[in-house]
This record gives C-alpha cells, structure tokens and sequence, in this order.
C-alpha cells in the first residue's frame, strides 16, 4: 500500500531509514541508501546528494541519479540552488525550476533530462553546520508540498548526522592506515634490503585466504573470512616484523659472520705480522753477511720469508671465505684452528694468537651468519612485536592482530619461536603468515649477502618446510594449486618479481 498520503507510515518510513542509516558505516553504501530513500519517500522521479567539502567549502556530488558513473560535478561555495541552501540551511520548493534564475539548466542539457518541480534541503550535523544538501526533483504526481519538504528535511536531519559519523569512521581509518603505514617505513629502513617485504607478506597472506576459500583442503574445507577478519590478518601481516626495530641494526643487517671493523682488526694484525716478520728475517740476514756466512744461508733465509708470506696471504684468504655466510666444508675451520695456534710478539713484546679464539669461534658459525647470542636477539623481534601491537587499543573487530602477528615463526613440531607452540595451538592466520613470510623472504630481490630464490625452487623449500611438520601442508597445497603467488605478482605489476611457472 503506498504510504503517500499516510502521515504515520511516512513518519515510521523516515525512522525505518534512520535506523538503517545509522547502521550503515560505508560512506558509498550510505549515500546510495539515503538518495534511495529520499525520492522514494516524497514520490520523486530522482534526485542528487551533494556534500560539502569541508576544506574549500564546494559541494561536490558523485550520487546523482542519472549521471554517469564516476562523473563527479562541483559547485562553488553558495552557487546555485544547492550552493544556496547549503549557506543558508534553508530548504527550497520549487514548483516550477526554471522560473528561478539560480536553477543550473546546464545539467539537464547534458544530461538530456526536464526539470520541473524541484525540493532542496539541508543536511546538518550535530552542531547545526551544512555537511550537505538532498535534492529531488519532479514530483511524479503534482508538486511537492509542504509536508514533503517537512518529511523530507526530517530525514536529511538524520542523513547528516549518519554521514558525519560514517566521515568520521572513514578519516579514523586513514589516520590508523597512515600510522600503519608509518610503522611499516620504520621498520623497512633499518633494513632497506627487506623493503616491501610487510606489504608484500599481506598480499600473499590475504591472497592464500581467497585461495582456501575457494579451494580448502582437509580441515580448512569451508573456511570463509569476514571483511573484518582480512582487516585482522592484513594489519597483522603488515605488522609482524614491527618488533625489528628493538633489534640492533647492526645485527640485522649483519651480511657475513665478521662486522667489518672486526675483519679490519684481523688484516691489520696480519700486515704487522708480515711487517714484523720482515725485520726479523733482514735482521737475521744482515747478521749472516756480517758473519761472511755462505750464500746458501742467505737464500734459504730469503725463501723461508717468501714462505712466511705465502702462508699468511693462504690463511688470509682463510678467513675471508670463512667469513662468508655459507655452510662451509670441514677443512676451513680446521685451517682456522692452524691460524689460531700460530703466535706472533705484538709491539710490547707478549706473544698474540694470530687469531683470537673469539674471532675462531665467530667465523665457524656453520649456518648463515649469527653467532647464538645475535640469533636470539634476531628471534626477539616476534615477542617485541607482541609487545608494541599490545599496547594498541584494537577495536574490538581488531582484537586478534597481536595474537596473530605473535604466531608467524611457530612451527607444527613445536620448533619454533618464540613459544613453541604445537600444531593444536596454532591458529589458521598464523599458519597462512608464515608460508607468505617464507615465500616472500626466499624470492625478495637479491640481497647483498643472499640471492633471490627462483619461484619454483622457493616452492620445494616451502614443501621441503611441511614435510618435516615446520608448515601447514595443507595450507601449503592450496598456496601452490591456486598459483597464490603468481596472481598477487601479476596483481602487483605487469613485470613479475620473479621467474614464475
Ligand atoms: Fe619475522
Ligand atoms: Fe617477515
């Protein structure tokens, strides 16, 4: 039954929107709900939504009936119609547009459409001020009265107040996105290698959620997610490594098992060992001309310093490839040992290991490049994470961020850190961060001290991963069946990272 000429049905329809606009906090959504209902309610044949744009005071429309997609028209401050009801929060009736000079006839010739009877209001927030201003236009039947300017103003009172909040949602966002954002900047330049490395582990992450809600394996068959819960996993992704910054940059960017200072220290030794050794050596030469010693005596004097030299510049060269962050064959750290035993007089006369056993200890690492201590402080980051993202007041659609971001180094077997939790206790978010941060971390471009993984060689690792229960194998499967990589790098730029198949 039309509610046209019903005072209280109209009344409970304003209310009925009300409700519903309140409820609505997508500004879009709203906008379309609130030009929808708006016609509707004074029998309108269509209308248009312009909101004030707070800092140049223009109205500015996208919402208009009629008007193509994406064509966004822009009044200056109290220009036309609208322009004037937004200064002055009065509503307008026309009967008859075009006998008001201020009617704007340009939008009917492009638009193709007539104009007769037109109704303008105000929307206005809490404080009274203009946030926007509705406008119907031909009424279907006869002229809008003055109860529809009555109605309609009752619900353009309550469209204000719903846009403002939904203004007010949408700037809390940016400010929480910026802050994001912000955070993601400083954790990447302490270690600029790994620039990209949060934005890309959220894409993959969020990527493996489509991924298994289309094609879940086993017990993550019929997994969905919520907008909010890929809110969740996407500020968790981009946050996990946040912990970093408690970590010394020195370690984190530690390219070989030496920091450079310390290899300076040991060439330096060497030189002086070489030096040293020379004097010695024409010192003794010297003594045997004295002595007229025969020439023999000389030349093997001479080939035992040519000799000394050999075997400094062999270990040398030692040291520098034990330097290197590779898993590195038995026979070096035995050369290593060598070194360490010989000794040399330092200038005030006491006798130095050639190579402290320290330095020994360090250039043995026989994994990468951190020594225990600095593999620990490395690992520190998730708990330093945990820690930071605690202290946020998450809203309550957010609640799961810290536990999420907490998760992205455990391991099935319980290997992990920095809890070692179980299979059983580690949740799907967690499960689908590490297979991204893995990914991501092996194919990254290249690194000064760690060449970029190919595609299909960084997948084997990853399976490599779950066999031994480091991965979710299932998780896994569906990361691999459904391309998730692929499609996030062609989504990402034209010209994949890297060599895919
Ligand atoms: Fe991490
Ligand atoms: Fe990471």
């Amino acid at each position: 039954m039309s509610t046209e000429h019903d005072p209280a049905a109209r009344l409970k329809t304003v209310l009925d929107v009300a409700k519903a606009m309140i409820s609505e906090r997508d500004l879009d959504s709203l906008l379309q709900l609130i030009l929808r209902e708006a016609t509707q309610v004074v029998d309108a044949d269509r209308g248009s939504l312009f909101l004030v744009d707070p800092r140049t005071g223009e109205l500015w429309a996208k919402i208009a009936q009629g008007l193509a997609v994406g064509h966004e028209i822009r009044v200056p401050p109290g220009v036309g119609l609208a322009g004037h009801v937004a200064a002055t929060c009065q509503p307008l009736n026309l009967p008859d547009a075009y006998a008001d000079s201020r009617f704007n006839r340009d939008v009917d010739r492009d638009t193709g459409y007539h104009t007769r009877s037109l109704l303008c209001v105000p929307m206005t927030n809490m404080r009274g001020e203009s946030v926007g201003v509705i406008q119907v236009l031909n009424k279907r039947s006869g002229v809008f009265d003055a109860a529809d300017a009555d109605l309609l103003m009752a619900l353009a009172g309550q469209a204000g107040v719903a846009i403002e909040n939904a203004l007010l949602h949408v700037e809390i966002q940016q400010l929480f996105e910026g802050f994001v954002k912000g955070a993601v900047m400083a954790i990447e330049s302490r270690d600029p290698t790994t620039a990209g490395h949060s934005e890309r582990v959220a894409r993959l992450t969020l990527g493996l959620c489509d991924a298994v809600e289309r094609h879940g394996l086993g017990r993550w068959k019929g997994l969905k997610f919520s907008a909010e819960q890929r809110m969740e996993i996407r500020y968790a992704a981009l946050l996990h490594d946040f912990g970093k910054v408690g970590v010394r940059e020195r370690v984190l960017v530690k390219a070989n098992k030496l920091y450079p200072e310390q290899m300076q220290l040991i060439e330096q030794r060497f030189a002086y060992a070489k030096k040293a050794n020379q004097v010695e050596s024409l010192h003794r030469q010297l003594t045997l001309m004295r002595m007229g010693a025969p020439v023999a005596d000389l030349q093997a004097e001479e080939a035992s310093l040519v000799e000394h030299e050999r075997r400094l510049d062999r270990w040398l060269e030692i040291i520098h490839e034990s330097n290197k962050p590779t898993v590195l064959p038995g026979g070096y750290f035995h050369g290593l040992t060598q070194v360490h035993q010989e000794q040399i007089l330092d200038v005030s006369g006491r006798l130095q290991p050639l190579l402290t056993a320290e330095e020994v200890a360090l250039l043995s690492i026989p994994k990468g490049t951190l020594s225990a201590d600095e593999r620990a402080e490395i690992e520190s980051h998730v708990s330093h994470t945990w820690r930071f993202l605690n202290e946020i007041p998450w809203t309550r659609n957010l609640q799961r961020v810290p536990e999420i971001a907490y998760g992205h180094h455990e391991k099935l077997n319980g290997n992990g850190y920095p809890r070692g939790l179980h299979d059983s206790e580690i949740k799907v978010e967690p499960r689908m961060m590490a297979i991204a941060d893995i990914y991501d971390a092996l194919t990254a471009s290249d690194r000064p001290y760690k060449k970029a993984v190919p595609h299909d060689l960084a997948l084997q690792i990853l399976d490599d991963e779950a066999q031994r229960q480091h991965l979710d194998s299932e998780l896994l499967e569906v990361f691999i069946s459904e391309r998730v990589a692929q499609a996030v790098a062609e989504a990402d730029s034209p010209v994949p990272r890297a060599k895919m198949t």
